[in-house]
């Protein structure tokens, strides 16, 4: 990793047999891969599943199963400088497994910007990406306003990944420039000034 390159956790957020999930996220991936200030690392929760279980409050799980699933997502979660969350719209909401991933972590989310990458059929995901605004506001996560998001997501990828729509490149560069302003602003308040939840 290069100096001062930026570490993105890109959380892809749907489990489903047959989804399409991994095309968009390997197209975002990519995109990160373009540019230089940058550096991804894949939480897939198909490969990195996480229990979906609560201990009680205040206390780690209670099973070894739990905690190494745990250990396999969490610590890469708190070296990230800032996410990508890659969602898709289920019932005019986001996945249930990826609320379960956001609710196991807490200081891992905050002071760091979240940027999003959603699809579906004709919503684009958008509804998805407005709710999880809600909820990362209570983890002290920072939203970045501008997205990318994928209507008949099934129709936008070619044989070979790309996304057949050129405006999705041009909005990818918007949100991840945006997110690497973030990123760098309060990588740099945190050094100065630790954050207090
Ligand atoms: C349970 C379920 C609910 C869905 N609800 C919506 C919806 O509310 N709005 C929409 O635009 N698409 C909806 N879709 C379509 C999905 O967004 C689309 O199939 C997408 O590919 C699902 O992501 P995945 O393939 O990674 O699982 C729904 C799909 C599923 C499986």
């Amino acid at each position: 990793m290069k100096d001062n390159q930026l570490k993105i956790a890109v959380i892809l957020g749907s489990t489903r047999d047959g989804r399409f999930g991994p095309a968009v996220g390997t197209w975002i991936l990519d995109q990160v891969a373009q540019r230089g200030d940058m550096e991804a690392d894949l939480i897939d929760l198909v490969e990195t599943p996480l229990p979906t279980v609560f201990p009680v409050l205040g206390q780690p799980p209670a099973s070894h199963e739990a905690r190494d699933l745990l250990a396999a997502v969490s610590p890469r979660m708190a070296a990230a400088d800032a996410f990508v969350i890659v969602t898709p719209e289920y019932n005019h909401s986001f996945p249930a497994i990826l609320k379960n991933a956001i609710d196991w972590h807490t200081t891992e989310w905050h002071a760091k910007p979240v940027g999003f990458v959603s699809y579906g059929a004709f919503s684009a995901g958008l509804r998805a990406v407005e709710q999880l605004r809600l909820v990362l506001a209570e983890l002290h996560a920072v939203t970045i306003r501008d997205s990318v998001g994928f209507q008949r997501v099934w129709e936008q990828f070619d044989g070979h990944g790309k996304a057949v729509d050129p405006a999705a490149g041009a909005a990818a560069k918007v949100m991840l420039d945006r997110l690497a302003w973030w990123a760098h602003a309060l990588r740099d308040a945190k050094a100065l000034r630790p954050y207090a939840a």
